[in-house]
């Protein structure tokens, strides 16, 4: 099909210009009425194509929201007038952490680190404006801050792997990864409050996670907070503690650049480098499945590999950290896909009993993830693969519109609808934005 390129940057801008409130952009009306982390993160590198003032707020913002800890939440509630939502700040009482900011309210667990690539993206964008490097300059030690807090509360071993001890911490909520560790939790519903999802009232139920898991994602949340959500108690007790291959691969990438826009600011790198060292040495060794040949996360509660292909194994390519021998697998992956009829990129293994085409992050394609795909096969010389895996998405957002996700399998395109969740989404938005316009 022929995609009006101009239509959709059109389209795209409308919608980050709709989603916009008092600074920052929301990813979508009624599902997700507050800022969001990362999705935060990818709407800035769209807007720093055409509106460099709009980026810095909704970083500014984002960030208005750090705990002294240096986390920065994956939640901030600017507002306290939407009921849209579920969990919300009461619920989440960020108040038991001391160094949680009173204003304004925060969630109390984070989401992947993409602030730092996000700020080389802006710069980059921009190489030579006195404006964004005073920009950079003064995101730069909050960021290398959130990365102290990645290694200091998040990886007990000292391993250079980071834990999550929540899926929403992953930013890929019911992904089948998380099933088996979900399912050790002995779970007690009449120990639970009393609670009212919000989220199946406004999107399909069939296209969200169950109830069982939502019980679930409410324990999570419920023992973090018995820790002040960032106490030791964490490590001792949580029945989830992932070191994913997303959240890791993240953190190297945003390394990479804090490394490379701390030199150009004179800052001292050295903790940045050596982080970064460990950090990839011990991703290429606990993190490579050779049966599966790609990589996986690791459950440091129950000690093994997560034993299925799944997106976030695809992500060190965007963060340089397989061998040439490495990427090739992955690149015979996505092939085959291609060859079966699939979309790019399915974000679990269609070939698992496990994969729904509909449900989430249990199948459907991600823009925000062919973003980052894209750019990793393109670091690597793919670059025949990284423009499939960009005019999949942009020919998805032109026959159905800006979705939260979609379907992956090829032959339902002329019959059915293939997009869900949310619609008008910000990240879909900003993702087609800076594909189509860094061509
Ligand atoms: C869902 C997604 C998460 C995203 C959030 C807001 O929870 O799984 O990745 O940040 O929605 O879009």
């Amino acid at each position: 099909m022929s995609i009006n390129k101009t239509d959709l940057i059109q389209k795209a801008k409308k919608i980050l210009s709709n989603n916009l409130r008092a600074g920052f952009t929301i990813p979508t009306d009624g599902l997700y009425p507050f800022q969001w982390n990362w999705d935060s993160g990818f709407v800035s590198i769209g807007l720093s194509n055409y509106d460099i003032d709009a980026a810095f707020s909704e970083i500014r913002s984002l960030v208005s929201g750090q705990w002294e800890n240096g986390m920065v939440p994956h939640i901030i509630f600017h507002s306290q007038n939407e009921t849209t939502y579920f969990p919300n700040w009461d619920f989440w009482d960020a108040a038991v952490n001391p160094g949680a900011p009173h204003n304004p309210k925060t969630s109390g667990i984070t989401q992947p680190p993409v602030l730092g690539f996000v700020l080389e993206w802006i710069f980059n964008n921009h190489p030579n404006s006195q404006k964004v490097f005073g920009f950079v300059k003064e995101m730069y030690p909050k960021i290398v801050g959130s990365h102290r807090f990645w290694y200091q509360y998040r990886d007990p071993h000292e391993e250079g792997l980071v834990f999550i001890y929540h899926p929403w911490e992953s930013g890929r909520d019911n992904s089948p990864l998380w099933d088996d560790a979900l399912n050790t939790i002995d779970l007690d519903r009449a120990k639970l409050p009393i609670y009212k999802r919000r989220d199946t009232t406004i999107a399909d139920a069939s296209e969200r996670p169950t109830s069982k898991q939502y019980d679930q994602y409410v324990y999570l949340m419920l023992l973090g907070k018995k820790h002040g959500y960032d106490g030791q108690g964490i490590v001792e007790e949580s029945e989830f503690l992932i070191q994913d291959s997303l959240i890791n691969a993240v953190l190297i990438r945003s390394n990479e650049s804090l490394i490379k826009l701390g030199k150009i600011l004179g800052e001292d790198v050295g903790q940045l480098q050596e982080w970064q060292q460990q950090s990839i040495s011990s991703y290429g060794t606990k993190l490579w499945n050779e049966e599966l040949e790609m990589y996986t996360g690791y459950d440091l509660r129950h000690e093994k590999q997560l034993p299925y292909r799944e997106i976030g194994g695809l992500t060190p390519l965007f963060a340089n950290i397989p061998s040439a021998e490495k990427a090739l697998k992955i690149k015979s992956y996505l092939e085959t896909l291609v060859n079966n009829n699939y979309l790019l990129v399915p974000s679990f293994d269609v070939e698992h009993k496990l994969y729904d085409p509909k449900r989430y992050w249990r199948g459907p394609v991600w823009p925000q993830m062919n973003w980052m795909i894209y750019n990793g096969l393109n670091r690597y010389g793919y670059t025949d693969l990284a423009t499939i895996v960009k005019e999949n998405l942009l020919e998805l957002v032109s026959r159905y519109g800006f979705y939260e996700y979609f379907d992956a399998q090829k032959q339902i395109l002329d019959t059915n609808h293939g997009g869900y969740g949310g619609d008008k989404f910000s990240w879909t938005a900003s993702s087609v934005i800076d594909l189509i316009l860094s061509e």
